[in-house]
């Protein structure tokens, strides 16, 4: 695995840790991705082409969701924020503070 990203001598870092790096990174790309494929799709004049690129879009967003499922079930602290955090009614910010 490429040590791009790391900001610590890879043979201190946990196996944990370094599959988070790997998850945490593809997530990023993945999101990226999601950002890229609607922006083209925006800025397309082909209709059907428009439509592959929104396709594209929505499976790179299944993709993102899959990896912060892993993330979910792989780090306890994660978990408990997004439990907190995600399929709230009202308002998304100053419900509770940081615990
Ligand atoms: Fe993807």
């Amino acid at each position: 695995m490429s040590s791009e990203g790391l900001h610590a001598p890879r043979e201190r870092l946990s196996s944990e840790t370094i599959a988070m790096h790997q998850a945490i990174t593809s997530l990023m790309e993945e999101l990226e991705a999601v950002d890229w494929y609607r922006q083209r799709a925006d800025d397309c004049e082909d209709p059907a082409l428009k439509e592959i690129l929104l396709h594209n879009m929505r499976e790179e967003m299944e993709h993102a969701a899959m990896l912060l499922e892993w993330i979910r079930r792989n780090n306890d602290d994660f978990a408990h924020e997004l439990k907190d955090n995600l399929f709230k009614e009202g308002e998304i910010s100053g419900q509770h503070g940081h615990e």
